[in-house]
């Protein structure tokens, strides 16, 4: 059990194996902050096509499990590709899913932020506009500010490691505003007497 402040639900875009937008998200885990805890979601192919027939009793399990995890995560991260100028189906399935029901939208207020990755010139810049505008019609908390990564194949190297400082230095700070959002304060910085301890402890 981690004894992190507050957890971002973090979601890609992307079905592909290998997907960047993955890797992006998986970035801004390893680099987060001690008191901000990531956790991934993995299952957009699960959701089947969202259809008002199939609401209410009927509700598939793997959508009660995205509407759980969405009401439990303290903040939403999505990364979106961009496909034909807009977010990917999938995504936006899962999106219509966690609208529903009408007025119990597990987004509503809900400290929320999309960023993009392609190997384009654009970043995926129209998607994530595309996802802020449905985030928006679901009474989302929106974090004012956009992360578009062009070219991303040259940013990670063949281990899935982000290499490129400048887009490290971005991801760093969308996730300390995203942990603004919240309301959740970071826990106080150690005292220099608390501080000199650790160190003294690290070295015995
Ligand atoms: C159906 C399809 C449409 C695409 N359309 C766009 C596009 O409009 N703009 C863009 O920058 N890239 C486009 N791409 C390229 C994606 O950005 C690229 O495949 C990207 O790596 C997908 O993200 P992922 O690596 O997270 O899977 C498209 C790819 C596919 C498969």
């Amino acid at each position: 059990m981690s004894s992190s402040a507050l957890t971002v639900l973090a979601i890609p875009g992307s079905l592909r194996r290998g997907s960047f937008n993955a890797m992006l998200l998986r970035a801004a885990d390893a680099r987060s902050p001690e008191h901000v805890a990531f956790e991934h979601y993995e299952g957009l192919g699960d959701l089947p096509h969202f259809s008002e027939d199939l609401e209410g009793a009927l509700t598939p399990a793997s959508v009660l499990e995205l509407r759980d995890r969405l009401r439990a995560a303290d903040a939403v991260l999505i990364s979106t590709p961009e496909y034909n100028g807009a977010m990917p189906g999938s995504l936006k399935n899962a999106l219509d899913w966690a609208s529903r029901p009408p007025g119990e939208s597990v987004f509503k207020e809900k400290p929320s932020a999309a960023i993009g990755a392609s190997p384009g010139r654009y970043g995926a810049q129209r998607s994530q506009e595309a996802v802020r505008r449905v985030l928006g019609a679901m009474g989302a908390e929106i974090l004012d500010e956009e992360l578009p990564v062009p070219r991303v194949h040259e940013k990670f190297d063949t281990e899935g490691v982000l290499v490129d400082e400048d887009v490290a230095a971005q991801l760093d700070g969308l996730v300390s505003s995203l942990a603004e959002l919240t309301g959740i304060p970071a826990p106080p910085l150690p005292s220099s007497a608390e501080y000199s301890l650790e160190c003294q402890r690290m070295l015995a």
